[in-house]
């Protein structure tokens, strides 16, 4: 695909679609993490002499509802602050005539607020591909959405090219998935099989080592024929669990946390994996075990990283995603790292310099990794085509 940093933009009037659906509370950015993470692709078009319209979604508002709480004007508000000038939120530019300066940087409103942005309405997609010359195609975070800003519009832009946070993002996944360094360990935590089978299927054919954490690692505790009490877990997809334990190597755990409630204040007990109680749930892994993945972990060439393996939010229940936290960083493999309860758990144990890469993507993260197309790189590759 074409990239930004093959194009001239001075002058031009460029289009970034940017996934800047971040937390906002109180009327303020709570995380900023995303709004960083393309902090370089818009000062690359501004310092270039572009002029810069920036869009994006926030939450899932109901289409032609502009309502006030999925406005994005406390990101335009931070987004100024990070770029240290203002940044002007536009709320009218359907059918109308921006006049922007050379280097002059807006945002355009919440595009979910536009009949058609989720059906990839043709007219809309046009509507957006008049306000520019250039379409930059940058949010990795929503290029798993085939609508109208991420998609339809790369099909009547004069010009759509990939921009540097998607192009990196690409490469990384690439780097880990394509031509992984040997051996390849996986971590996939989560409290669901069900929504995270795909994952588990593709990865199984990737990895050399598939550790499973949270609600997940129950169905397989389960699977290998232990009692796991009132621990989160799907007995219908124990079979599941059984065939994918003899297509990959998935060590499971010898030791595990557990509680008779699931709350701040409850205790934990760390048991034998054969041992749990009827009346317990199992809510970490147990030393043991952490420190044998962790082992696992640190000779790793390539670790991919998306759930925790314990209900890390809860003190007592997070030393074993902890004790996996500092193993990837202590790790000398590359190692990258998806989806929002992943990054929360870089960010309580500080890890975050010590991950080769931290994708910006949750769902497109896992669709990526499932071997999914991508709809929006798609249209880009279309695009060059043309
Ligand atoms: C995300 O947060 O995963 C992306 O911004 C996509 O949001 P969506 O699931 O509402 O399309």
């Amino acid at each position: 695909v074409l990239k930004m940093t093959d194009l001239d933009l001075s002058g031009q009037r460029v289009l970034i679609r940017e996934d800047l659906n971040v937390p906002v509370k109180h009327g303020k950015v709570s995380s900023d993490a995303r709004l960083r993470a393309c902090l370089p692709t818009i000062k690359a078009a501004r310092d270039a002499g572009a002029k810069v319209m920036l869009m994006s979604h926030l939450g899932r508002p109901t289409e032609g509802e502009p309502a006030e709480e999925f406005s994005l004007a406390p990101v335009a508000e931070h987004l100024g602050q990070l770029l240290g000038r203002p940044v002007t939120l536009i709320k009218e530019y359907l059918d109308a005539s921006l006049d922007l300066a050379d280097g002059e940087v807006v945002l355009l409103e919440n595009v979910r607020f536009n009949v058609g942005e989720k059906g990839d309405d043709e007219t809309l997609s046009r509507q957006y591909a008049e306000l520019c010359d250039i379409f930059v195609m940058d949010a990795f975070g929503t290029a798993h959405r085939a609508q109208a800003s991420t998609h339809g519009v790369a099909r009547f832009a004069p010009q759509a090219c990939a921009g540097p946070l998607l192009a990196a993002e690409l490469d990384a996944l690439k780097k880990a998935l394509a031509t992984p360094k040997r051996p390849m360990v996986a971590i996939v935590g989560g409290s669901k099989v069900s929504t995270k089978l795909d994952v588990l299927n593709a990865l199984s054919e990737k990895c050399d080592q598939l550790i499973v954490g949270g609600g997940i690692a129950n169905t397989f505790i389960a699977a290998a024929g232990y009692n796991v009490g009132k621990s989160l877990h799907e007995a219908d997809l124990v079979g599941q669990a059984k065939e994918l334990m003899t297509r990959v190597e998935i060590p499971l755990p010898t030791d595990v946390v557990v509680a008779t409630e699931f709350s701040e204040q409850a205790s934990a007990v760390v048991k034998p994996v054969d041992q749990v109680g009827d009346d317990e749930m199992i809510l970490d892994i147990g030393p043991d075990t952490a420190g044998r993945l962790a082992g696992l972990l640190k000779d790793a060439g390539t670790i991919l990283w998306n759930g925790p393996v314990g209900v890390f939010e809860i003190d007592q229940f997070g030393h074993g995603t902890e004790a996996l936290s500092r193993a990837i960083a202590e790790s000398n493999g590359f190692s990258i790292a998806g989806g929002g309860d992943t990054l929360a758990a870089i960010d309580k144990y500080g890890i975050s310099d010590r991950v080769s890469y931290i994708s910006t993507g949750g769902g497109a993260f896992l669709e990526y990794v499932e071997g999914k197309t991508l709809p929006a790189v798609k249209a880009l590759e279309d695009a060059a085509a043309r």
